[in-house]
């Protein structure tokens, strides 16, 4: 089978797209025919090094398919079901292992690009939407890169739940878009200082919560954003990670809550995988969450999905097609 692997780490051109021996699913795995994969930004993390991964590995985390085989002991699925996944590496091949406790059954008005593109940013928006901050009506929400990947499935999830949004982005067309998907008030943050404009449209009183993946040119001014004790949710690092931080600062801004949550412990077991993945795919179904695939790169081409995404010139969601 081809797959995308990383020997040493660095920019998308350490990308290597190779043959490899078709693995055999040990107890609890299953072997995943991948039709297609969904590139995430912990994908570049994982291959510039920035998150450490014992090495060589074949990049991604996150597929649809179909079942090709199982290992001992598995009762979630059976050979030729269609299912979809993510937080288990491998993803930019031809098939993958993953534990069966980790797939999800794709109804069948889903398509399998669809199932790919909203399973770790769609249960990302889930999670920090419903549980980190779970958001209410008459709440306001500041999300950056709000027409990003996450950010255009947590403004949706944020409408959802009768919460008010105002979203970040780079350009117009972004801006657009993310009023489309349901932002109410949209700040341009690479021409406006975001700060002020939050505090105006607040009447002063600062947002309930910042989700903010981002990072690094967002954070300290993020924090200013909030009310008094409102919660700081940091969940990237898109700019760059931000540096340390001191407590005390929480408490001199106003009593204020810093989470940096990840998906792998929203998704904890699989009744809480399940109970996310099935709600995602409900509301989709019902016509109430839009899955916007920006484009598909052919598997080979995973080197110019990474420069797309990391150079802000994306909208949604980037696939793979092996
Ligand atoms: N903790 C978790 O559980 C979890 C799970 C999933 C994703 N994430 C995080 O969520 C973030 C979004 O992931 P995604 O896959 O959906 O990506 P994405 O939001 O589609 O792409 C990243 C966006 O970040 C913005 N950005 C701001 N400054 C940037 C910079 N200097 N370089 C590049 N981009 C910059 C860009 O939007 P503008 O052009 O509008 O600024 C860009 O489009 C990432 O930080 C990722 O690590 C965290």
């Amino acid at each position: 089978m081809k797959a995308v692997r990383v020997h040493i780490t660095g920019g998308p051109e350490v990308l290597q797209f190779e043959e490899m021996a078709l693995p055999e699913p040990k107890a609890g795995e299953v072997r995943v025919k991948i039709h297609a994969a969904g590139v995430n930004y912990i994908d570049t993390y994982q291959r510039s090094g920035l998150y450490q991964v014992p090495r060589p590995f074949t990049l991604g985390q996150e597929a649809a398919g179909v079942v090709d085989a199982v290992g001992a002991d598995v009762t979630e699925v059976q050979v030729g079901e269609r299912v979809a996944y993510a937080s288990a590496l491998g993803a930019y091949a031809e098939y993958a292992l993953v534990p069966a406790w980790r797939l999800v059954h794709v109804p069948e008005e889903i398509t399998a690009a669809q199932a790919a593109a909203v399973m770790l940013q769609g249960m990302t928006a889930h999670y920090l939407a419903c549980d980190t901050f779970p958001l209410k009506p008459g709440d306001t929400a500041l999300i950056h890169a709000a027409a990003g990947g996450v950010g255009l499935l947590l403004i949706q999830i944020a409408k959802l739940r009768g919460a008010r949004v105002i979203g970040t982005m780079s350009t117009e067309d972004k801006a657009l878009l993310a009023k489309q998907n349901g932002a109410d008030e949209v700040i341009l943050y690479t021409e406006t200082d975001f700060e002020p404009v939050v505090k105006q449209l607040t009447d002063g009183k600062g947002v309930d919560v910042v989700y903010d993946s981002v990072g690094k040119t967002t954070f300290d001014k993020s924090l200013n954003c909030l009310r008094p004790r409102g919660v700081m949710v940091l969940f990237g690092a898109s700019s760059g990670p931000v540096p340390s931080f001191d407590p005390q600062v929480l408490n001199a801004k106003g009593s204020l809550f810093l989470t940096r949550p990840m998906l792998a412990h929203y998704t904890a077991n699989r009744t809480e995988l399940l109970q996310r993945a099935n709600d995602l795919f409900d509301w989709m179904r019902a016509g109430k969450l839009h899955v916007r695939i920006d484009r598909t790169f052919p598997l080979y081409a995973a080197a110019d999905a990474h420069r797309a995404l990391q150079s802000r010139a994306t909208k949604g969601k980037i696939l793979l097609i092996p």
